[in-house]
């Protein structure tokens, strides 16, 4: 499966959940995860992303391996997400600082 990396962290840009034809976004309170298993690999979500958090499993960025396992449980305990909103008020100033995961909220 594909999975959302730390970036996505106080950005949440939502892009990604239009083109997912399977529905497997959650959403939380500053980040998305997709469900490991309803994701079907199309790929189509990876290039959506202003943010670049979304990686293939085989592929995530050193150092964040953690966010594999951190999709699992957190698709179990947030709500789907289909439609795109607007991105949180600070997500640009946000995007690509380093150690969000300090930031996220459950
Ligand atoms: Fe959905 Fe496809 Fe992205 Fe998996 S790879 S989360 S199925 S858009
Ligand atoms: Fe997050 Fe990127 Fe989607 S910032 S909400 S993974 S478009």
């Amino acid at each position: 499966p594909f999975v959302v990396t730390e970036n996505c962290i106080k950005c949440k840009y939502t892009d990604c959940v239009e083109v997912c034809p399977v529905d497997c976004f959650h959403e939380g309170p500053n980040f998305l995860v997709i469900d490991p298993d309803e994701c079907i690999d199309c790929t189509l979500c990876e290039p959506e992303c202003p943010a670049n958090a979304i990686f293939p499993e085989d592929d995530v960025p050193a150092g964040q391996e953690a966010f594999v396992a951190l999709n699992a449980e957190l698709a179990a305990a947030w709500p789907v997400i289909t439609t795109r909103k607007e991105p949180l008020p600070d997500a640009a100033d946000w995007d690509g600082k380093p150690g969000k995961l300090a930031h996220l909220e459950r």
